[in-house]
């Protein structure tokens, strides 16, 4: 179904609490709804913003459009947890609701200024000519985490760069606030620019990040910018990028620079562009810094601009699982976050010889699970794990022993999402395959490959669940060791 503009920008103040409810009855009877991922009531979820650990509590919100499956006017959706996977839904939090973000509350961060909650958001303003004025805005929490007061910091965009010029996040450093934003120059390029503020929250552009990538995509959306040990990180998503051998598959990309920040020339020494992710289905991430004090990522499992078979239940996109981020020679790790082995409820191990003949490895909770391979011996060409299900719907992963190439393979794994570049990914391994760590939910799969040295993240939309994996190789065998877990339905 098509929506016209005027549809897409109506709010939830346009539908009784009765209308609401009739959509999330509908939301409800889908057959792909998730069981340990962060997913929307209704409508649909895009970008995880504000993301804090702050009083004792994990804080995260996402982009929220209420009232069907498609980009309209953006609310934050607010979700709260003791720790990172025990979300609870709290309702929207900032609101479409004033001149200056009157077309959507668009991406943005948080910062804890002494007791309180700061949210620095991008508020999307349209004039009557459709012309888009982005403001970048402060807004104030109170204590029941509700906007106590909203203030436009900047208006429109510096001179140079076009009104695609949003997504800041905001840190603190040396007694000034900071914050990274993403932008268009006026010749269509993206970057990354830096503003300085003082404890009034008077902010000025410092500048550009001087990476050496004036040629990479017409614009760089949600930038994120830390230190990890004694490197620094910009992560951040270019739009435009053409496919590259394996790499940029997706319709927008993902990934990051791993090297040295100048804050006082803007200079980011680095050794190139890395994707975070080499799956279908990964954009827009945010980090934070958890209550152990490590960097830890959250990233939305879609992408803009494809329509998802959720859509018929009239919602779209969940969040991933968290993950712990690390640098070593330059490029990330991505580990699980230990919190989610909270949602462990039984286990089971096996050991298995894998030849040219299927063996199977049933799973002890089909939709809801965990397992865990790792490679003893491998002395075979091509080693093939595939998941499928009663009605011969399968997730193909292949590791090439010849040529280090990891592929997954959802062409024939249910329904699929339009406006696809094909349906496989490959990811060449800078290593032999050792280990797999694979979450599989309703509608999703999340791998770790060797300890997190490769992520690929899809979702997936099965007919029935997945009930096995099973194993082969083209000649040759494979000793491996299974350990699958049973997960917590939320
Ligand atoms: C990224 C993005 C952001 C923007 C938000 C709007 O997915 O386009 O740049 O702030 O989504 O929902």
């Amino acid at each position: 179904m098509e929506w016209t503009r005027e549809e897409r920008y109506r709010g939830l103040s346009s539908i009784s609490n009765e209308v609401f409810e009739r959509m999330t009855h509908k939301v409800n009877q889908s057959p792909w709804r998730q069981h340990f991922h962060i997913q929307p009531v209704s409508g649909l979820l895009n970008d995880p913003n504000g993301f804090i650990y702050f009083k004792g509590q994990y804080h995260l919100f996402y982009q929220w459009y209420p009232l069907g499956p498609v980009h309209g006017l953006k609310y934050w959706y607010h979700v709260v947890s003791d720790d990172l996977v025990h979300f609870e839904n709290k309702g929207p939090v900032v609101y479409p609701d004033t001149t200056y973000d009157s077309h959507g509350a668009y991406s943005g961060s948080s910062i804890q200024i002494d007791d309180q909650l700061y949210l620095f958001y991008t508020g999307n303003h349209r004039t009557k000519d459709w012309e888009r004025v982005p403001y970048q805005m402060v807004a104030t929490l109170n204590d029941d985490f509700q906007v106590e007061d909203k203030q436009p910091l900047i208006e429109g965009s510096p001179q140079g760069y076009t009104d695609h010029f949003r997504d800041p996040k905001v840190w603190k450093e040396n007694g000034n606030y900071y914050f990274v934003i993403g932008a268009q120059t006026t010749e269509q390029s993206g970057r990354a620019l830096i503003y300085q503020g003082d404890t009034s929250f008077k902010f000025h552009l410092l500048g550009e990040i001087e990476t050496g990538l004036s040629d990479f995509g017409y614009m760089w959306e949600c930038p994120d910018l830390f230190k990890l040990g004694n490197k620094d990180v910009l992560i951040f998503c270019p739009q435009g990028l053409e496919p590259d051998g394996m790499n940029y598959r997706n319709i927008y990309q993902s990934g990051y620079i791993v090297g040295d920040f100048d804050l006082e020339t803007l200079e980011m020494k680095h050794h190139g562009f890395v994707e975070l992710d080499h799956g279908f289905d990964f954009y827009a991430p945010q980090t934070t810094i958890s209550k152990e004090g490590e960097r830890v990522l959250i990233g939305w499992m879609g992408l803009p601009d494809i329509t998802y078979p959720t859509d018929v239940y009239n919602w779209a996109h969940c969040l991933t699982l968290p993950r712990v981020l690390k640098v070593k020679e330059d490029t990330l790790i991505q580990t699980v976050h230990l919190d989610v082995e909270k949602l462990r409820v039984r286990s089971k191990e096996a050991t298995l010889e894998v030849s040219h003949d299927h063996t199977a490895l049933d799973l002890i909770q089909p939709d809801c699970s965990e397992v865990n391979i790792s490679i003893l011996e491998n002395e075979a060409d091509v080693l093939s794990m595939n998941f499928t299900n009663q009605v011969d719907e399968i997730v193909k992963m292949t590791y090439d022993n010849n040529t280090g190439i990891f592929e997954l393979d959802r062409s024939q794994s249910g329904e699929l999402p339009s406006n696809q570049d094909n349906q496989k990914r490959s990811i060449q391994l800078n290593e032999a395959l050792q280990t797999l760590k694979i979450f599989i939910d309703a509608s999703s799969i999340e791998v770790f490959i060797n300890d997190g040295t490769h992520v690929m993240t899809s979702r997936l939309f099965p007919k029935e669940p997945y009930q096995s994996c099973q194993f082969s190789t083209q000649s040759g065998t494979v000793k491996l060791e299974t350990k699958q877990y049973e997960m917590k339905r939320g």
